[in-house]
């Protein structure tokens, strides 16, 4: 199943949009500037699951994840957190807004799935 939409008319700058894709949440997320200069500047030193952010985006104004906690696999809230990304209420991870774990007992970064930018306007997942 491959899930599309046009991705800068429905999602305003600041905001999350959550899709369903394969059975799972797919966060879409319209950064900030300020975001995409934070989280391109985190020390990786930092990070338990080291990863760049531009390693885990295409376009920086948007980062795409599925909304899955890797710790047990609950649901995080979107803009939510001590990191300005993710927050999962269960045992009380946070994500930043790369999706990447700062903080709380989930192991590794949220899972950013396969997808294209066919154009500006639209994003294909899958
Ligand atoms: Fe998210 Fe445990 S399932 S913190």
């Amino acid at each position: 199943v491959v899930t599309q939409f046009v991705s800068s008319m429905n999602i305003p700058e600041g905001k999350n949009m959550t899709f369903k894709w394969r059975g799972k949440p797919l966060f879409v997320q319209h950064r900030t500037e300020k975001e995409i200069a934070s989280e391109a500047d985190v020390n990786l030193a930092e990070l338990r699951d080291p990863q760049h952010d531009r390693d885990r985006v295409q376009n920086p104004t948007w980062i795409i994840v599925i909304g899955v906690c890797t710790h047990l696999g609950c649901v995080p809230i979107a803009n939510a957190g001590d990191y300005g990304g993710y927050y999962c209420p269960c045992h009380g991870s946070h994500y930043d807004a790369s999706g990447r774990i700062r903080k709380g007992p989930a192991p590794l970064n949220l899972e950013v799935p396969y997808y294209e930018f066919p154009d500006n306007d639209m994003v294909i997942v899958g």
